[in-house]
């Protein structure tokens, strides 16, 4: 295991709900890899209790925040600041959500007030966070943003809903700011693009189950965990990656590349008997 990866870095981490959340497992390796950092999440989020036991276990703090406001974020950064002491090396945007998928809407029967939501919680709240750092200027030198996101972006699902955009305008973010941000001071802009994840996000797409067992049988590697996952964020948040930028990176075991694995038609073949 690799020690000290992150030792002096500070950042901000997001989206950490309950101990399934990507983002719980990205606070338990950054403060194991020596980093330190503020926990955010939606107001709302904050009243289920769960992210003020990873904040104690962490040694820090938690800053509410609707990722959706501005001024939240303002706020976030500025209180941030002073608790960690200076300006930041790493934020991590690990925040999903549609009304349109929680409420079990049809991709033919969207509601657009809804859409403008998906939109704004899902991708747009990551370029306010950029350009409120930007503006800010609490981003150090080759500091490090990540944003999840899902192959759904790029490729049709039957199931992904609204969502499929939404991640297409948070990857197309990750490039235009990249860019922006690159040649105005070295900062990197990347999307994780994760395997389907056993979260409350995750599971709030319907047919999850079933899809997470196809997923896992599509992919050579199987499906990468939400630890794995952590464990690449860690690594994207390190110096070990600073030539990366403006990318979509795709961590699932395979998934994406493949075209159909020996499982998949044994699996079909079976269920024919
Ligand atoms: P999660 O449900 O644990 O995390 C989603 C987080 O978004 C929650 O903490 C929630 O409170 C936060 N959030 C929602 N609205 C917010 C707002 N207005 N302001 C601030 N925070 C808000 O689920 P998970 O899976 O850890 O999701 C993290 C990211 O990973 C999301 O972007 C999701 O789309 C992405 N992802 C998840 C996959 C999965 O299968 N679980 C696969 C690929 C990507």
């Amino acid at each position: 295991m690799p020690e000290n990866l992150l030792k002096g870095k500070k950042g901000i981490i997001t989206g950490a709900l309950d101990e399934n959340s990507i983002a719980w497992h990205t606070a338990l390796k950054a403060k194991e890899q020596g980093a330190k950092f503020v926990l955010t999440n939606a107001p709302i989020a904050m009243r289920m209790g769960a992210i003020q036991d990873l904040a104690d276990e962490c040694g820090t703090i938690v800053i509410p925040a609707d990722a959706t406001s501005v001024e939240d974020i303002e706020k976030l950064y500025d209180e941030a600041k002073e608790y960690l002491g200076g300006n930041f090396d790493f934020l991590l945007h690990s925040i999903g959500m549609s009304p349109n998928v929680r409420k079990g809407r049809s991709y033919g029967d969207l509601n657009y007030d809804w859409v403008q939501k998906s939109y704004d919680v899902s991708a747009v709240s990551f370029h306010k966070m950029l350009q409120v750092a930007e503006k800010k200027d609490v981003l150090n030198e080759w500091a490090s943003v990540i944003a999840l996101s899902y192959i759904a972006a790029e490729r049709a699902f039957p199931f992904y809903s609204d969502m499929s955009e939404a991640k297409a305008i948070l990857e197309s973010i990750a490039r235009n700011y990249g860019l922006r941000y690159g040649k105005n001071k070295n900062v990197r802009v990347n999307t994780i693009s994760q395997s389907p994840t056993k979260t409350v996000a995750g599971s709030g797409i319907g047919g999850f189950d079933d899809f997470f067992d196809f997923a896992a049988l599509a992919s050579p590697l199987g499906n990468a965990s939400a630890e794995s996952c952590a464990e690449y964020i860690v690594t994207m948040f390190s110096d070990f990656t600073r030539m990366v930028t403006m990318q979509n990176l795709f961590h699932d075991g395979g998934y994406s590349t493949t075209g159909i694995t020996q499982e998949l038609i044994d699996a079909y073949v079976a269920s024919k008997k």
